[in-house]
This record gives structure tokens, sequence and C-alpha cells, in this order.
């Protein structure tokens, strides 16, 4: 007889994993299926999906190396600290990384012992329906499940006619495993993966060229956000060229050549010794048979779902990066949370309004809620609140005066509508935010709240203050 469990979960990414957890401390008898393609060197899968093994994890650990590589050349003589030239050993910075990861992913396995968790090794495939529920076929064996939750993430979206070996021409795959610093490496699309990755490598010394094919930068961001991003990343050093349309890419001994034409209509040919091609990712559906269970998917092959991740088939729930919204790790935990719960007869819930976003360039940029153009474009009256870094003293202390905090709140309510931060410690400092609005509060409600000084939290209290016209250090 085939194995049988309450819950399934295909896809041991952060959407997966986590959902897995969470469905088995609520009593269900709880497997996670995982393909196998981050093997570690005895063909056991790794567990955490892109995130542990080939996205948020090592590439963070990476913009941390570089960071102070670049903070040992440049920062550290204006301090009074001399160490002479800094020297970068590559291939320790990436074993350091992959040693990141192995510590990590072995820690999932580690929590699914400890939670009741059963590991399936092997690719799912839906079959159909037998009498104990949803049958999935796992590598060679065909289990059966009465709920089964879809978490097969995305991989990256490729170009045709550019061949990604992952050597010369690389996603994020290899982007995370170069080998020496590229004396010229040249960046296809301007957007999260091309900002941290090239800053990477930049900072490491390489001449980074970003090609990108929308004619305005960080269209997403809030748009006082993206033009003091676009200055600060060029004054560092990084080449952005947007509007460009990317012609032929030949690959040859001496490296890659990227033929293009501006927004000017000029052409250029761009050569490099490694190009990154990071242009959006695509949902991990096929080889899923959806067809077997009568599951629909869109037009971009992603798994349609309700508000509640439910699909058009009762029992069967999809989560994280194959559903609709952004690729972010800690959106697709809290859809997969939010399903174990559901399925336990319990109220779960995700807010997609305030989904934090974070780039970890140097400043960091992150925002939660609306930007100001979406709330002009949606006639919301609003008052903004917007405060330098230049201002805060824990920030000079650091040498980091760039950037600023704005606050969005509503004219009427004073209800906190978006914050947008480009500066040291964004990636924290936005929480303060999330946490505001999850709670439905007012920009008065910050203004009120007493902040540690000195600290990079105060711009946000300032910002706060400012929204009523009475910061207290601007
Ligand atoms: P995934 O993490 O893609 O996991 C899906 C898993 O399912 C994989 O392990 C895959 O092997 C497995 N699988 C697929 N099909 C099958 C099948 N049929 N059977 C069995 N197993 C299957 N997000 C952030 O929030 N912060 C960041 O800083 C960040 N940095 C990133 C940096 C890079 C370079 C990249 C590429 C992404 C980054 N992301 C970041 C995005 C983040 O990695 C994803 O949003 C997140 O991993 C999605 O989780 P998931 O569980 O939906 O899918
Ligand atoms: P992205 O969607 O962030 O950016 C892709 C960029 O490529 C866009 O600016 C797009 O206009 C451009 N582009 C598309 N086609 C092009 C073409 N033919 N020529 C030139 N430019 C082109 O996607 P990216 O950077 O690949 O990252 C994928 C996803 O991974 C992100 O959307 C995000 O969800 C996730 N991620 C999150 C991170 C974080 O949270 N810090 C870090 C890295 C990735």
């Amino acid at each position: 007889m085939s194995q049988q469990f309450d819950v399934l979960v295909i896809g041991g990414g952060p959407g997966g994993y986590v959902a897995a957890i969470r469905a088995a401390q609520l009593g269900f008898n709880t497997a996670c299926c995982e393909s196998n393609p981050y093997a570690d060197p005895k063909g056991e899968p790794r567990l955490g999906g892109t995130c542990l093994n080939v996205g948020c994890i090592p590439s963070k650990a990476l913009l941390h190396t570089s960071h102070l590589f670049e903070e040992a050349g440049h920062a550290f003589a204006e301090q009074g600290i001399s160490v002479g030239t800094p020297r970068i050993d590559v291939p320790r910075m990436i074993g350091r990384k992959s040693e990141i990861v192995d510590k990590l992913t072995a820690g999932i396995k580690g929590l699914f012992k400890k939670n009741n968790v059963t590991l399936l090794k092997g690719h799912g495939a839906f079959v159909g329906q037998g009498a104990a529920g949803w049958q999935v076929k796992v590598g060679e064996e065909v289990v059966e499940a009465r709920q089964v939750i879809v978490a097969t993430g995305s991989k990256a979206r490729h170009l045709p006619g550019i061949a990604v070996d992952n050597k010369l021409i690389c996603d994020n795959i290899g982007a995370l495993d170069i080998d020496a610093v590229p004396r010229k490496l040249a960046i296809i699309g301007a957007g999260v993966i091309g900002l941290e990755m090239g800053s990477v490598w930049r900072r490491l010394g390489s001449e980074v060229t970003i090609l990108e094919a929308a004619p305005d930068f960080l269209a997403a961001a809030d748009v006082d956000l993206s033009r003091e991003a676009l200055k600060l990343l060029t004054k560092q050093g990084l080449s952005l060229n947007m509007g460009v349309r990317i012609g032929e890419v030949k690959t040859s001994k001496k490296g890659v050549s990227i033929a293009y034409v501006d927004k000017e209509g000029k052409e250029h040919k761009l050569d490099a010794d490694r190009l990154i091609v990071s242009v959006g990712r695509i949902p991990n559906t096929d080889g899923l048979d959806a067809e077997a269970v009568g599951l629909k998917l869109d037009e971009r092959g992603m798994i349609e779902v309700d508000e509640h991740c439910k699909t058009n088939v009762a029992g069967i729930w999809a989560v994280g990066d194959v559903v609709r919204g952004p690729m972010l790790a800690h959106k697709a935990m809290e859809e997969g949370v939010m399903v174990a719960e559901l399925i336990a007869g319990q109220a779960g819930h995700c807010n997609f309004d305030t989904i934090p976003f974070v780039i970890y360039t140097n400043p960091e940029m992150a925002w939660v809620g609306k930007t100001e153009q979406q709330l002009k474009a949606e006639g919301v009256a609003y008052k903004a609140g917007k405060i330098p870094f230049l201002a805060n003293g824990r920030a000079l202390g650091m040498g980091a005066p760039e950037g600023f905090v704005k606050m969005l709140a509503d004219a009427r309510t004073d209800r906190i509508l978006g914050v947008h931060i480009i500066g040291a410690g964004a990636s924290e400092l936005i929480a303060e935010a999330v946490v505001a609005m999850e709670f439905g509060g007012a920009s008065e409600d910050l203004a009120r709240i007493c902040h540690a000084h000195p600290t990079l939290s105060e711009v946000v209290h300032e910002a706060a203050l400012a929204c009523d016209k009475r910061a207290l250090h601007f």
C-alpha cells in the first residue's frame, strides 16, 4: 500500500519547509518532497530551496564580505585606521558562503526531524485522485495525501539566444560561485539581483556595466528613493544604462560580447569577462503534471490561487514563488503558515499590504506600503515626512550619512500608508514601519514613541514627527 499522509508539501524551499513544519506542529502527519537540484556530495537533497542554496542567504554573505573589503580599502583610512591595501581571496569568500549554506540547509533537516516531518527524496508530480486523497508520484513511489501544498518555487528566466552555462554567462546560480574577480562584468537587468550582485563585484574591483530594458530605474520603488539610489549607486561606480535593447550576445575564449542599442538608438558593443543575466524569474510548474488533477495555471505558468492560496482544486493549495505576488522568501513563508493553519480550520491570514521589500545594496533600500506616485495616481490625500540620515548623530558616527526615511500618512486620518528608507540599516529599520502599519498605526503613534538615542531608528521617529511638521532635529 502506498504511504499516506494528511499533508504533503511539494518543494522544500521557504514556502514549503515552513508550511510542512507548521502543519506538523498542528498535529498533521506531514511529508515534504524535494527534488535534487542542490544535492550535497552524498546526493542527499538540500532543503531551503532557492533562498538558502542560491538566493537570499549566499547573496547576503557575499554582500557582507565585499562590504568589509570596501570599508577596509576606503572607509578605514578616513577614521585613522591603516591596514594597507586589502586583498581578496575569492575562493575563501565563496567557501565561507558555502559553509553558511551547508549549515543552514542541514539545520532545516534538523527542524524536520524535531517536528516529525517526513522528508521524501525526489521530484513530485501529480498522478490523480485515490481513495485516501491526492496521489503524487515522488521518485518511483506514489504517495497519497488528503491535502497537498505546492511550493515548487521559481527559476531564473533566460533570454532567447543567450545560453547560460553558469561559467561565462551566469544566472543567479553561477553568479554566486564566480571564482575570480572579473575585470569587466556585464549584467543584463537592473533589478534586485543585478544591483546586489553588481555591488558585490564592483566592490571587489570589477568594472560593472548594467544594461536595463526599462526606461526608468527601479520603477516599482518610491520615486524619491529610486532617484537617490540611482545617484548613489552611479557615484559608487556602477554603470547603469536604462532603456537599452539587447542584441546579439557572442562568446569567445576572451569572454563575452554583448551588442545593444541605447535609448537614443545608438548601437554599442560591450566586451566583458563574464555576463550575469538577471531578468526576473519563472515558476517551476513544468514536470508537476498539474493537468493530471485539473490544476489551473495562468498564462505565465503560475498556479492560480485566491488570497488564501486556494487553487481551483479542493485540497490542493499553492504558496510562494509559484503563485502571484512578489517573489520573496518572507512572503512564501507567510503563505506557508497561513495555508497550514487554514487546513487546521484556523483563521490563517497573510496581509499582502504590509510585505516589506529590501534591496541589500549600500546603502540598503527598504519599503512597505504605497509609494508617493501610487497615492497620487489613486487620488489619496496624503502628507509626507522626509528626514535625511545626515541629520542623525549615529549615522554620522558610522560614516553613513547617505539617504533618508520618508513616511507617507493619510492627510485626514494620519494612518501610515507607506514608509520608504534608503540608508544604513534600512533592512532592520523597516520592521518598525511594518509593525506600525500592521497595527493600523498613525504617524502620531510613532512620533509619540520613545526611540533610543543615538540610533538610526531616530530617523524613523523624526520622519513621523515631520508628517506633522514638527521634526526636532531637521
Ligand atoms: P524556492 O525557494 O524556489 O523552493 C522551491 C523548492 O521546490 C526547490 O528546492 C526546488 O528544488 C523544489 N521543487 C521544485 N519542483 C519540485 C518538484 N516537482 N518536486 C519536488 N521538489 C520540487 N527573497 C527575499 O525575501 N530576500 C532576499 O534577500 C532574496 N534574495 C534573493 C537572491 C537571489 C539571487 C535570488 C535568486 C532570490 C532571492 N530571493 C530573496 C527570492 C527568494 O529566494 C524566493 O522568493 C524564495 O526562495 C521562494 O521560496 P519558495 O519556497 O516559493 O521557492
Ligand atoms: P527583477 O524583476 O528584480 O529585475 C529584472 C530586471 O530585468 C527588470 O528591471 C527588467 O526590466 C529587466 N529586464 C527584463 N528583460 C530584460 C531584457 N530583455 N533586457 C534588459 N533588461 C531586462 O528580477 P531579478 O533581479 O532577476 O530577481 C528575481 C527576483 O528575485 C526578484 O524579483 C525578487 O523577487 C527576488 N530577489 C529578491 C531579493 C531581495 O529581496 N533583496 C534579492 C534578489 C532577488
